[in-house]
């Protein structure tokens, strides 16, 4: 018979406890019998029946919700992210080694779990991946669907890992912590940060943004903070248009917080293509 989700996790976290620092304390952490990650100084997070953990240290209110999430995870699934996993299961599979991969700003994790199974597809050294996320609710969804991976809830600014724990760090349409990123890096990592392009989503935010600024869009600033943090740095771009299924623009609506300000009706419209424009970033310390 197979092991309860929370044992299966916990016997996975325990191989890979030397990943963990006590989030309160800085401590090295290990993980208990009783199926919870602690310290020597008592400081003790349980493990969840969905196999994740919650390393908060502080209350946090998130503007993603269960509904955003499972939207994301749909259109994540469709594919239309695919050339973006090849492309970053690439960068890992050409550092020619095992990798423990760090996913900040995770959501719902299909991200990490596409790259992974492509990893693992194509290459015969070990992946383990680890994602962590703010928003409860998507680690939850991620504790649920994927197995064989570290799912927290935590925050970057407080997170529950030991410094130079990891190969590589993706940062995914996600906030960054560059100073977090830095301390966690392995020497010679990869932090590997996604930003749209001008060109992402453009037939969505044609449709349903009346004149405003947000209908064009740039990276500028952004790209410009990730160069200021890394002594090396490669842009790759990553444009392709696919075809869609109508049932597919409801959820493209629903997967941003933002809300999108609508001047036409999503039942009503005809898109039967979309765009994804991506700037991957590639840092070495
Ligand atoms: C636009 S979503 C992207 C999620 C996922 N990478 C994807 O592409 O589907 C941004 C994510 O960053 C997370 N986030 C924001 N601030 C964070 C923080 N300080 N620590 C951890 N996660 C954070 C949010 O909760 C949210 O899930
Ligand atoms: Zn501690």
């Amino acid at each position: 018979m197979a092991l309860p989700r929370k044992v299966a996790s916990a016997n996975y976290m325990s191989e890979n406890r030397a990943l963990f620092a006590c989030p309160v304390c800085g401590d090295e952490m290990t993980v208990t019998e009783d199926c919870s990650v602690a310290c020597d100084n008592r400081h003790s997070f349980d493990i969840a029946k969905q196999g994740y953990v919650n390393f908060m240290t502080h209350a946090a209110t998130s503007m993603y919700g269960k509904d955003l999430f499972e939207a994301r995870k749909l259109v994540i699934e469709s594919g239309l992210y695919a050339p973006m996993h090849t492309a970053i299961c690439d960068l890992l599979k050409q550092m020619n080694t095992n990798v423990a991969v760090l996913d900040t700003g995770c959501g719902e994790g299909s991200h990490l779990a596409s790259i992974k199974n492509k990893f693992q597809e194509q290459s015969d050294t070990s992946f383990v991946g680890v994602g962590i996320d703010i928003a409860k609710e998507g680690i939850i969804a991620a504790g649920r669907h994927y197995t064989d991976m570290i799912w927290c809830v935590g925050d970057l600014a407080k997170s529950p890992y030991q410094q130079e724990s990891f190969n590589a760090i993706l940062n995914i349409l996600s906030p960054a912590n560059y100073t977090e990123f830095k301390r966690l890096l392995k020497p010679n990592g990869l932090v590997i940060k996604v930003v749209p392009q001008s060109g992402y989503l453009q037939e969505l935010r044609a449709l349903f943004f009346a004149e405003s600024e947000k209908e064009s869009y740039s990276n500028e600033l952004i790209v410009e903070r990730f160069k200021e943090n890394f002594l090396e740095v490669e842009v790759k771009r990553i444009t392709q248009t696919i075809e869609i299924n109508k049932e597919l623009v409801p959820l493209l609506m629903h997967m941003t917080p933002m809300g999108w300000h609508q001047k036409s009706d999503v039942a009503a419209t005809n898109l039967t293509e979309i765009t994804i424009d991506l700037d991957i970033l590639i840092g070495k310390m």
